[in-house]
């Protein structure tokens, strides 16, 4: 456990998801666009369309701009957010994954030099050693996605890995191949928006034409059999998150997935038919769209990993929840309940680390800021705030004053019942302080 990065109103979680929900914009658009390139390279070269290449052209430098400036930064966006919101659950990964990025990284150097030399070289090489380059890019760009889906489905099912620690049983776990597959042909529907969105730009009306036409092909089988791996995905899910699904994840995230892929498929279906009609607005209106629907099924994906960051080992609040024999790593409940969360923390100031009457209420504080602030804020305002939470207690309407903290006490006792929260942890003296804290919270106004 680390300083801590408290953000007012949104919680550092959501800092980190509207990054990464960004950044699958430019990423799965760089494992996607190239296959389209290619299938529209091959064409022209095939059927003597030289006209065909103004398209590849414009394609290739917005995937250059878009996804190697934009979806760089954004990428190392998420690494630096995520290092300060959970700095424990990201070394947690890279003690197990650091190989993973580093093969990863090696790929990550072949699309990032190739779609320079792809673009740089259009026309001034031969025709076959450009498709080559253009294939060697489509292939190393999908390969970072194969390795990327090991370590982001490993936090939510970890599969064999809690009882075994070995790399691949964590890799290919049970949500490994559905995700996979589902990233797979959602990122064509991604792609497709994106070239029908340069065709608007294009003048030559037939290649227009031609280019809307595929790209709405490939954006509706995209989106239609993402959506059925979807189902699969979900079938995949472990029992836990399954649960969670139905619990937590709100409605209008649900409806947000469902009415994102609606309007998709209408939307490539008009551009199949009139692909001449089609806008630079609606376009860019079309990606908009897809960013709301990767918002709602990603915001659903890191709600049903709760209460953990890592599923069956670490806790969101980064304490281990689980011993880990096979890596040697011990579970922190009993540490921390015998010794005091505020002494195990090593970044607690002096005076706070044991509690006592004159600091109760700061201690407690400090209390949630290591133990909830993961998930809530603690003002009233953003993620599950603290304040409505405590509130919302139902004993808060009928518990007399003076029962109020013990009665908040027997509350953080059963916290661990919740299916999406770790257990409280510390001493006694530590419960009545946060209890106190948390009972100041839902008075003031
Ligand atoms: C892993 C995430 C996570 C952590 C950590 C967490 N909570 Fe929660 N908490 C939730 C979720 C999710 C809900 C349900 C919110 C909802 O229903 O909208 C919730 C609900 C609550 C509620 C309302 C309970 C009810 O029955 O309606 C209270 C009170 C609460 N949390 C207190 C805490 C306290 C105190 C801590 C720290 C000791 C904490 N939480 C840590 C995720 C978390």
């Amino acid at each position: 456990m680390y300083p801590i990065w408290e953000v007012p109103n949104l919680t550092a979680g959501i800092i980190l998801a509207l990054i990464a929900t960004f950044h699958i914009l430019p990423s799965h658009f760089s494992t996607s666009a190239m296959w389209f390139n290619v299938y529209v390279e091959t064409k022209a070269y095939r059927e003597n369309r030289p006209e065909l290449l103004e398209f590849i052209k414009r394609y290739s430098l917005l995937l250059l701009v878009f996804s190697y400036v934009l979806g760089s930064l954004s990428g190392i966006g998420i690494w630096y957010a995520a290092t300060v919101a959970n700095p424990r659950g990201i070394s947690g990964l890279i003690h197990n994954y650091v190989w993973g990025w580093a093969t990863e990284w090696v790929f990550f150097i072949i699309e990032v030099t190739g779609i320079f030399i792809y673009y740089y070289t259009l026309g001034k090489v031969d025709k076959k050693t450009h498709l080559k380059i253009g294939w060697i890019f489509a292939i190393g760009s999908w390969t970072t996605m194969v390795i990327i889906v090991g370590i982001l489905s490993f936090m939510l099912s970890p599969g064999k890995w809690p009882e075994t620690g070995n790399f691949f049983d964590g890799f290919f776990n049970q949500t490994y191949w559905s995700q996979l597959l589902m990233r797979t042909t959602l990122m064509f529907g991604i792609s497709a928006a994106y070239a029908i969105a340069v065709a608007t730009r294009i003048k030559n009306e037939d290649v227009k034409a031609f280019i809307t036409k595929t790209a709405s092909k490939w954006g509706i089988a995209g989106i239609i059999l993402g959506s059925i791996l979807l189902l699969w995905y979900l079938k995949t899910l472990p029992a836990r998150p399954h649960e969670l699904i139905s619990i937590l994840a709100p409605k209008t995230l649900k409806t947000g997935m469902i009415v994102t892929a609606g309007l998709l498929i209408l939307y490539f279906i008009y551009a199949g038919m009139k692909p001449l009609s089609i806008r630079l607005i609606p376009a860019i209106l079309a990606i908009v769209v897809i960013f709301g629907g990767i918002w709602s099924t990603e915001r659903i994906r890191e709600m049903i990993r709760k209460p953990y960051v890592i599923s069956q080992y670490m806790y969101s609040n980064q304490i281990i929840g689980k011993a880990i024999p096979a890596k040697a790593v011990a579970a922190e409940a009993n540490v921390i309940n015998e010794k005091g969360i505020l002494k195990v923390a090593p970044f607690v100031p002096e005076g706070l680390k044991e509690v006592n009457d004159a600091n109760a209420l700061q201690a407690g504080k400090m209390i949630a800021r290591i133990e909830c602030l993961s998930c809530h804020t603690l003002n009233e305002r953003g993620l599950r705030p603290m304040p409505q939470m405590v509130k919302r207690l139902e004993f808060k309407k009928e518990v007399e004053k003076a029962k109020e903290v013990e009665e908040i006490e027997a509350f953080l006792d059963g916290l661990g019942g919740y299916p999406y929260m770790p257990p409280f942890m510390g001493t006694p003296a530590e419960k009545m302080a946060l209890a106190t804290y948390l009972d100041s919270l839902a008075i003031i106004k």
